[in-house]
C-alpha cells in the first residue's frame, strides 16, 4: 500500500490528516490504535463520527480549517472509545493530497504505561536470573546428598534405620524434581509459523477435558490475526497454566473468556514491533488474593492448596522465550490476564535464551 506520508508510518503517536469536511484522509499505525479503527474504516470518514462525544473538539478543528490555522493544546480532555483520556494535541495546517490540517494526538498516559512495562519486564528478567542461580545450586549437591544416604544405608547396623534415610532420598527426589521443573524442560524449541487459535483450542479441550461440568470456555477471535513464529508445545503450556488457574479459582464453575486481538506498534523490551497478538484469559472469580498480587509470577507463590505455585513462573519464562510480556489485572468477581505476543518475521522468529 502507498501512503502520502511514509515519513509518519513508524512514529509512536497519532497522527491524522483531515480534509476541508474534517474527512480522514490520512491515519498512521498509531491513529489507528488510538482510535480502535482499522484505516479501511477511517479513510474518507468524518472526525466527528470517528470521535463521537467530542463536538468541542470537532468545533476547534473547524475553526483552525476555517482559519486556516493552527493550535497546540496541552492535556485535552477527550473521549476516546467511550473511555475518557487526556491527550497533548497538535494541529497544523497543510496543503497536501487534499489534506487540510494535520493533526497529532498523544495520549498522556502512553508514556507512563511504556516506562511501567519496561520496569516490569527488567524486573522479571532480574528474578528470573536469581531463580535460576538459587535452582541450580540448589539442584547440584541433592545427587551428592541422595548418594551418600544409600551409602550410609548399607552399611546401617539396625534396618529400623533405614526409615531416617528414605526420608533423606525421597525429600531429595522430590525437591530433585520441583528445581527440574523450575529450569524448565531442555527440550529443543520447534519453531513453526503458527496460529494462535489453533493453540487456544487445544488448551480449550484440555482444559474442558479437566472440569467437564460447570466450565463454560467463552471464545472472541480475531480471525483476521496473522500468523506468528512460535513453539507450540511451549506456548500451549504457557496458556494452558493460566487458564487452568482460571479453572481452579473459581472452582471449576463459571466462565472463562477466550479474546485475542491485534495490537500495534507496541514495544516489548525496547524494541517495537508493528503488530503483536493480544490473547486475553478472563474469568469471574474471586480474583487473586491482594497479598500475592505482586508476586504470583514468582516460582513457589502459591494461593492454592496443594498448588507448587510455577505455573505462572513457567508460563512467564515460556512468553518472554517468543518476546513476549504477560500481565494481568484482578478484582474480584473479574480477573483478566494478557498475553502479548509480537509477530516477528521467519527471519528473526528465533527464541530468545534463557
Ligand atoms: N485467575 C486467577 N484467579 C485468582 N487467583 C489466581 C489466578 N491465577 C493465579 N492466581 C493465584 O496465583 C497463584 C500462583 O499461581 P501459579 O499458577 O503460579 O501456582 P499454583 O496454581 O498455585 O500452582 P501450580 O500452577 O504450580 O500447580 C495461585 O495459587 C493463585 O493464588
Ligand atoms: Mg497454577
Amino acid at each position: 500500500m502507498t501512503t502520502p506520508y511514509p515519513g509518519l508510518e513508524l512514529l509512536a503517536t497519532a497522527v491524522l490528516v483531515l480534509d476541508e469536511h474534517l474527512r480522514v484522509t490520512y491515519a498512521n499505525p498509531a491513529a489507528e490504535t488510538l482510535l480502535a479503527h482499522g484505516r479501511k474504516h477511517l479513510l474518507g470518514t468524518a472526525l466527528a463520527k470517528v470521535l463521537p462525544g467530542n463536538d468541542r473538539f470537532v468545533a476547534r478543528l473547524e475553526q483552525a480549517v476555517a482559519d486556516d490555522a493552527g493550535f497546540n493544546e496541552n492535556e485535552l480532555a477527550l473521549e476516546l472509545g467511550g473511555q475518557p483520556a487526556i491527550v497533548h494535541c497538535v494541529a497544523v495546517p497543510v496543503t497536501e493530497d487534499g489534506g487540510r490540517l494535520l493533526i497529532e494526538l498523544r495520549e498522556l498516559d502512553q508514556q507512563i504505561r511504556i516506562a511501567k512495562e519496561a520496569k516490569l519486564l527488567e524486573q522479571q528478567q532480574a528474578n528470573r536470573e536469581l531463580i535460576r542461580n538459587l535452582a541450580h545450586e540448589i539442584k547440584n549437591p541433592l545427587g551428592g546428598i541422595r548418594g551418600a544416604a544409600q551409602l550410609l544405608e548399607r552399611e546401617l547396623p539396625d534396618p529400623d534405620l533405614k526409615e531416617f534415610t528414605q526420608v533423606i532420598v525421597k525429600e531429595t527426589d522430590r525437591l530433585q524434581s520441583l528445581m527440574n521443573r523450575m529450569l524448565t524442560p531442555h527440550r529443543l524449541p520447534q519453531i513453526e509459523m503458527l496460529n494462535v487459535h489453533e493453540v487456544m483450542e487445544r488448551v480449550r479441550t484440555l482444559l474442558l477435558a479437566e472440569y467437564p461440568e460447570g466450565l463454560s470456555v467463552r471464545r472472541d477471535y480475531d480471525v483476521s490475526l496473522p500468523d506468528l513464529p512460535g513453539d507450540k508445545e511451549s506456548l500451549i503450556q504457557a496458556i494452558l497454566n493460566v487458564a487452568r488457574n482460571a479453572a481452579q479459582a473459581m472452582e471449576g464453575r463459571g466462565e472463562i473468556a477466550f479474546r485475542t486481538r491485534i495490537a500495534r506498534q507496541v514495544t516489548i523490551a525496547k524494541t517495537r514491533y508493528r503488530h503483536a497478538v493480544s490473547v486475553e484469559i478472563e474469568d469471574n472469580g474471586p480474583g487473586v488474593p491482594e497479598d500475592l498480587a505482586g508476586k504470583i509470577f514468582f516460582p513457589l507463590v502459591s494461593g492454592r492448596d496443594g498448588g507448587t505455585g510455577l505455573g505462572l513462573s513457567l508460563a512467564q519464562n515460556y512468553v518472554h522465550q517468543h518476546h513476549g510480556l504477560i500481565e494481568f489485572e484482578s478484582a474480584p468477581g473479574r480477573t483478566r490476564f494478557t498475553i502479548l505476543l509480537p509477530v516477528r518475521s521467519p527471519q528473526q522468529a528465533g527464541l530468545a535464551r534463557h
